[in-house]
């Protein structure tokens, strides 16, 4: 009795010990982060462009998978895939110019930015010229059609004031909305090409940033062009292999039975360029919302179709190729001392369109940091509970293939070991405030660990968790938390969180005003150079290291805490807001069609009523220490998210599987595919013509109601499962 009291008094101790001495390496991990290092890892990655598929890319990935080596990680390899990628034709450049009535040409474009003296110097010779990836090749002569931001609403618009898109070239602004729905919309709508260019509302915004325009500030000059894939993209990864890896023995579908890929060339320019374009067109004055900032093109944007003279016609001129080359995931592991087969991911891509010093490799050489400073540890005799992986992933700027494909090959044993993925795309856009998206479960983690990482500068607060507060907070109430979004956009947590049901967080230190500049001016041109970020983001790399410190406490405490920091509550909190947004809206709507929302009301009640019961038993579990009783909670938590996985996929997104964070076709704040089919109703759902649609909303409502039932189900007591 004695020895097993003595026992378990010696249990206590230990586990006293190793609570502090986690403390003591997160303490260790934060300090041992250096400006300075982080500094010169940049200036390496930044060094010549890097597109994925090309030899730059290739050098990089053995640059990144030596550093892991060097640094003392267990083991770093390289993961290749064969993908379709795209690059303009080295012999024939794209182009867009204005035709007179004879056919002459009186203005061409410019084919890529200009060459500019900045120290450190940047070289020109290997930057791929602005193009539009996947655009099919081909000339056509046409009217231009201005299309606003080419929304839904935006063609709607233009229908009502008698003008369309067909047999035109339809010319966007950037903004609001991916590339490849732009480009999608334009075709279904009948248009024979697309131009898509950055007006300075989005990349100057008026009256701020005139005077600073690279290279003198952080704001685009008319030159700077923003490249970027035109995927239709709709989370099927790579086009010729969906839902596939595409391994060396990979069938591949013809690219025309692809839905992915244009079928109409579309080409990218800056705003000097399309303000010779806009000059010459004529047409009904646009609706004032649709203007860009005319006082700096010193236009008067219009609708079109009719082109004023001498301007007679527009050339738009594609040479743009595909081809299968391969691409490289590099793999960094440090194996877990007590959970080898429990994996928490940190990714971040490598691969850029130019010289990537803001996207991605600002997130890139804070990731190589971080593995420098846990390799140092390791060396001290550290080594985590569970094993740490990361993975700097290639191609995500043409789709996200690399982590597409590596999910397709490595899915099923993902969901079932990996822990959370945690990505950084950009880390640091600009040093204002923290931006973040996560699953729900891993909220109250993101904010722990702000807590613990210094500000630095003197500024609104101590801690970035302070700052982060004040500049984002969630309400407008005195004491708000920061604001953490849902997984929406695009970069590699993707195919994490809408394939397998892992969860994931994204974060990245942004800019005041992210609304007028939705991502930031310079991004994916020429000029996102490293003197960019060292003479006006960052300069003694402090924010980087702000980083960095975030992203390793994330990891440290995902692979060393006892019970995983998985958040239950937090997850049903953010499902009944969900129901409580479809009801408000939408209540009396399924109530005066006799669709009774009770079930759905049930399981949300049941999920949130099991989530509060599975962390009372694990408050008393509390000076458990049996190891297969902590992986029991743990393998739990792990499945709560995935139970929200629907393997048939949801509504008109075969491979976009998750029933809560997918994104849905119209970006609601309810269950995706229930609120996609609760639009398809229109405002009248009594109309006999809509039957299908109707039917199509009971079986939706039916299918959230099961999954939700199913996580609820997946908290419940272990040996009473139902
Ligand atoms: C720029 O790069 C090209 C090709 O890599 C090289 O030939 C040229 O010498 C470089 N120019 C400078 C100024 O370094
Ligand atoms: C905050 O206040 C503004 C203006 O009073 C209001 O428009 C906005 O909806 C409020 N936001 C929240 C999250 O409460
Ligand atoms: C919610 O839980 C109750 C009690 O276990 C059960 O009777 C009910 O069917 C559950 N709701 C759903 C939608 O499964
Ligand atoms: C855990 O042990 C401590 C110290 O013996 C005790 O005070 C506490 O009540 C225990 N907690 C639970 C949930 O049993
Ligand atoms: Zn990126």
């Amino acid at each position: 009795m004695a020895a097993r009291k003595y026992l378990i008094l010696a249990t206590i101790c230990g586990l006293l010990v190793s609570v502090l001495a986690q403390e003591d390496w997160a303490a260790q991990l934060r300090d041992e982060m250096d400006p300075a290092r982080i500094e010169k890892f940049l200036r390496i990655l930044t060094e010549k462009p890097h597109m994925a598929g090309t030899q730059g890319g290739y050098e990089l990935a053995e640059y990144v998978r030596r550093t892991w080596e060097n640094q003392g990680l267990d083991s770093a390899h390289i993961d290749p895939y064969d993908v379709l990628l795209s690059y303009p034709d080295p012999d024939k450049p794209s182009y867009v110019a204005l035709l007179d009535g004879s056919g002459n040409e009186i203005f061409r474009c410019s084919a890529g930015e200009p060459q500019l003296d900045v120290d450190p110097p940047f070289n020109m010779s290997g930057v791929v010229p602005p193009f539009g990836a996947y655009s099919p090749s081909g000339v056509v002569e046409r009217d231009l059609v201005y299309v606003n931001y080419a929304r839904t609403e935006d063609f709607n618009t233009l229908k009502d004031e008698g003008i369309s898109v067909e047999g035109k070239i339809a010319i966007a602004r950037y903004g609001k909305g991916a590339r490849g729905r732009k480009l999608r919309r334009a075709q279904d709508r009948g248009a024979v090409g697309m131009i898509v260019y950055s007006d300075p509302k989005e990349v100057v915004g008026t009256g701020r940033g005139s005077d600073r325009m690279y290279p003198y500030g952080w704001y685009a000059p008319g030159t700077a062009v923003q490249r970027g894939h035109f995927l239709y993209g709709v989370g099927e990864g790579e086009p010729l292999t969906p839902g596939y890896p595409a391994t060396d023995y990979a069938y591949r579908i013809d690219q025309s039975d692809s839905d992915q890929l244009p079928t109409i060339p579309v080409h990218v320019i800056g705003y000097n360029d399309a303000k010779e374009l806009l000059r010459h067109m004529g047409g009904p004055l646009v609706p004032s919302s649709w203007k860009g900032w005319e006082g700096l093109l010193d236009i008067d944007y219009r609708l079109g179709p009719e082109m004023e003279g001498p301007a007679s016609k527009v050339r738009l001129d594609v040479n743009v190729q595909t081809e299968v080359r391969t691409i490289h995931n590099v793999v960094g592991i440090i194996r877990g001392r007590e959970e080898p087969d429990r994996y928490v991911i940190l990714g971040n891509h490598r691969d850029a369109w130019t010289f990537g010093a803001v996207d991605p490799n600002s997130g890139t050489a804070c990731l190589l940091e971080i593995t420098r400073a846990l390799g140092e540890m390791m060396r001290r005799g550290w080594r985590p509970r569970r094993t740490l992986m990361f993975v700097s992933w290639d191609a995500e700027e043409h789709g996200m293939h690399g982590s597409y494909e590596w999910i397709e090959e490595f899915g099923k044993i993902m969901s079932d070991r990996a822990v959370a993925y945690l990505n950084v795309d950009n880390a640091v856009r600009d040093d204002y405030t923290l931006r973040a998206r996560a699953t729900p479960s891993l909220k109250p983690l993101l904010k722990e660990a702000a807590k613990m990482v210094p500000w630095p500068t003197a500024d609104d607060g101590d801690t970035l968790y302070e700052v982060w507060s004040k500049r984002s907070p969630e309400t407008n109430a005195t004491d708000s938390p920061p604001k953490i979004d849902l997984p929406a956009g695009a970069s590699d947590y993707v195919p994490f969180v809408k394939r397998l049901g892992v969860p994931i967080l994204d974060i990245a230190m942004v800019h005041r005003y992210i609304i007028t500049y939705p991502n930031f001016p310079l991004y994916h041109t020429a000029y996102e150079t490293f003197h960019l970020q060292k003479t006006y983001i960052d300069p003694e790399f402090k924010f980087h290291r702000l980083m960095s410190q975030l992203w390793g406490e994330l990891a440290l405490s995902l692979a060393e805490s006892w019970i995983l920091p998985i958040d239950a509550s937090e997850y049903a909190g953010t499902v009944q807001g969900m129901y409580d947004w479809l009801v408000d809206g939408y209540g009396t709507k399924f109530e005066e069609s006799a669709i009774s929302l009770d079930a759905l009301q049930s399981a949300v009640a049941n999920f949130s009523q099991a989530a509060v019961m599975f962390e009372e038993e694990l408050s008393s579990l509390e000076n458990n220490t049996d190891p297969l009783v902590a992986r029991m909670y743990n393998d739990q938590l792990m499945q709560m998210e995935q139970a929200f996985i629907n393997p048939q996929g949801i509504l008109y997104q075969k491979f976009s599987r998750h029933t809560i964070l997918s994104s849905g076709l119209w970006n609601t704040e309810t269950f995706p595919a229930l609120g996609d089919a609760v639009r398809r109703m229109g405002s009248d759902w009594t109309d006999p013509g809509k039957e299908d649609k109707l039917k199509e909303l009971k079986q939706e409502l039916s299918i959230i109601t099961f999954f939700i039932q199913s996580a609820a189900n997946s908290l419940a007591k272990p040996a009473t499962p139902v």
